[in-house]
């Protein structure tokens, strides 16, 4: 299983390096195999962690430049990240970036040997518009992308979902996830309102192979819950 926090624009760095240290410790005494990857803001990246992979929410295309206010890979260098968001729903939606930027943001990060975790999902109106209409959405979001690329994990995350408390049935995610497993071998997560009370049935569903988690996992314990229930999922299916 894979395990990812998302922290989006919380936790200073003090907060971020408390919390690291809850996780951290708690994959090692655990001696947790699964793949647990954290995602804090850009001012809280740190140079040594160990037993948890560190990575970012984005990041410009290039090596360095002018850029105003973007961070390029020279700046992901000095912090060994070699992890990456790309495609959020937040930065299409919020911040704009049309699929166009979005492939030419993998391509880059993909030829850097990038572990790329690539989101696509569908807003509330095109969920109600029905499954072609959803499942065409979704391919549109490929537009560009290497679906064979080997370190991609793709993340199916519903707009409606993010954020609102608000999570597909077991059957819709099972079906969206199917249809995406079918044009890639990539690990699947799911992503959108993830919580303690619902992780390990979503994980347990077939073709999610992880959870992308927002809000509940800005609690360190919450968060080690999660990546509890996934190792007795995993120990389990051994
Ligand atoms: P929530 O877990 O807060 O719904 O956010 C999901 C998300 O966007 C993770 O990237």
């Amino acid at each position: 299983m894979i395990l990812c926090a998302n922290f989006k624009a919380n936790k200073t760095r003090q907060e971020t390096r408390a919390y690291m240290a809850v996780v951290e410790s708690f994959v090692f005494a655990n001696e947790i195999r699964d793949t647990v990857i954290v995602f804090p803001p850009f001012t809280a990246l740190e140079h040594d962690p160990r037993n948890v992979l560190i990575g970012v929410q984005n990041a410009y295309p290039a090596l360095k430049g002018a850029f105003t206010g973007e961070i390029t890979l020279e700046q992901l260098d000095e912090f060994d990240v070699k992890t990456i968001l790309i495609g959020h729903s937040e930065r299409r939606h919020i911040l704009g970036e049309t699929q166009e930027e979005i492939a030419q943001k993998f391509r880059f990060f993909a030829q850097e040997g990038f572990v790329i975790v690539y989101c696509v999902g569908e807003p509330l109106e095109v969920r109600e518009a029905g499954d072609e209409a959803l499942m065409a959405y979704v391919d549109a979001q490929y537009v560009g992308i290497d679906l064979t690329y080997p370190d991609l994990i793709i993340a199916y995350e519903p707009v409606w979902a993010i954020g609102t408390g608000l999570v597909p049935t077991n059957d819709q995610i099972q079906a969206v996830h199917a249809s995406i497993r079918a044009k890639t071998s990539a690990p699947l997560l799911y992503g959108g309102s993830v919580k303690v009370e619902n992780a390990q049935e979503i994980m347990a569903l077939s073709n999610v192979d992880g959870v992308l988690v927002g809000s509940a996992a800005l609690s360190a314990s919450d968060f080690c819950e999660m990546i509890a229930q996934a190792t007795e999922l995993t120990t389990k299916g051994e």
